[in-house]
């Protein structure tokens, strides 16, 4: 058997990992400012990460959701805790795209509807619901197409107030800073419109965290920057530091009952363990401190550099616009400096999603290496 060959690949093998650090099979060190699509939240084999999961393996590694599992009530307690979330419950998953799936169908028990307010450049997975709400027609398949989105342009108020009028819509759902799309954000005041709209119409609000969550933005979640609260909150990526989880965290109004969610493998031990201890080291770190300041060194940095037209997003989720399209550039970071950056939808954009605990002087290599590949 062959693989299902759907991913365009560098020719690189890592094989081995420790903090921002990366080797390949050749014995080729890289620096990680990427974290394999913002996944890598306290740096890769995390010496108390590592050590968390394999104590849990050794003890047990999985029972379905049919037993008592007091690692999902202990960290449903430290991610209230850490993130000022307490008013809400949660729901645990196994990705992104599934846990926007959740959110989705809770919206749409929740007010009896089915039709979804999304934004331009939007991208909220693979799946379902989670791909019709996404702003890429080229993956949306006509299976997913049943699902109707109306999609408006973010930031424009009075498209915003004219669709919110119909009586049809059962969600809003938007990331606090888009990832895939290009580090575009709702301005404060087009937040506050969203949660005003909603609470008035019974539109449930989704807040899609997946990428902007777990102190990337130099809050816990980047939707805190703006003063709302939404109805729900997709999480994922930061949360597992490369352990396949995600969650959903659902306002305490919404009621559940024995079957309305579920899942075989959310909420796992392992996935608990590997949870908790991103929690533990976020928390013992201060990662989400170090996001805010370092995010603000890496800006002072980039302001020296002529080629840089503007740089976007929040804390550590960071975007490089430049006026040419960045694919050359990228591969020249990761062939010749030996750095791995991202893409997005923008080509111009070339993407900064470092781990949490980088230090001053690996953002100094990271300019270092891109005047160098400029
Ligand atoms: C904001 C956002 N939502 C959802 C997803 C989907 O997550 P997953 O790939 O884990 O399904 C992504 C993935 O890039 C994302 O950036």
């Amino acid at each position: 058997m062959k693989l299902f060959d759907v991913y365009p690949l560098y020719d690189v093998t890592p094989v081995k990992a420790k903090g921002i650090e990366v080797w390949d099979d050749k014995g080729q060190k890289y620096l990680d400012f990427y974290g394999g699509h913002a996944v890598i939240s306290i740096g890769h084999t995390h010496p108390h990460y590592v050590k968390r999961i394999k104590e849990q393996l050794d003890d047990m590694a999985f029972y379905s959701n049919s037993v008592q599992n007091p690692l999902q009530e202990e960290l449903a307690q430290k991610l209230g805790e850490l993130s000022s979330c307490e008013n809400y419950d949660l729901f645990m998953c196994n990705s992104g795209a599934e846990a926007n799936e959740n959110a989705l169908k809770m919206a749409s028990f929740h007010t009896g509807k089915s039709k979804v307010i999304a934004f331009s450049n939007s991208f909220h997975g693979r799946t379902s619901a989670a791909v019709a709400a996404t702003d890429n027609p080229s993956i949306n398949a006509p299976i997913n197409k049943q699902q109707e989105v109306t999609f408006l342009a973010l930031n424009d108020m009075d498209a915003f107030e004219k669709a919110i009028e119909s009586d049809a819509y059962c969600a809003v759902i938007l990331e606090a800073i888009q990832g895939v799309g290009g580090l575009d954000e709702p301005t404060t005041e087009f937040f506050q419109l969203i949660a005003k709209k909603c609470k008035e119409h019974n539109i449930v609000l989704i807040a899609d965290e997946v990428q902007s969550g777990y102190g990337r933005s130099g809050k816990f979640f980047a939707f805190q920057h703006h003063g709302i609260e939404p109805d729900i909150i997709s999480i994922a990526k930061g949360m597992g530091n490369g352990f396949p989880v995600g969650g959903v965290l659902i306002h305490e109004k919404f009621k559940p009952s024995y079957g309305l969610l579920g899942t075989t493998f959310g909420g796992n031990h392992l996935a608990c363990a590997a949870s908790l201890a991103v929690l533990e080291v976020i928390e013992k770190e201060n990662l989400i401190e170090n996001a805010a300041t370092l995010g603000d060194y890496f800006r002072e940095k980039a302001a020296e550099i002529p080629e840089i037209k503007k740089v976007k997003g929040k804390g550590l989720m960071i975007g490089l616009e430049f006026d040419f399209e960045v694919a050359g550039l990228r591969k020249k970071m990761i062939m010749e400096q030996h750095m791995f950056t991202g893409s997005a939808k923008n080509k111009k954009l070339l993407r900064f999603l470092p781990a949490l605990n980088i230090t001053k002087n690996d953002i100094d290599l990271f300019f270092e290496a891109l005047k160098k590949a400029l």
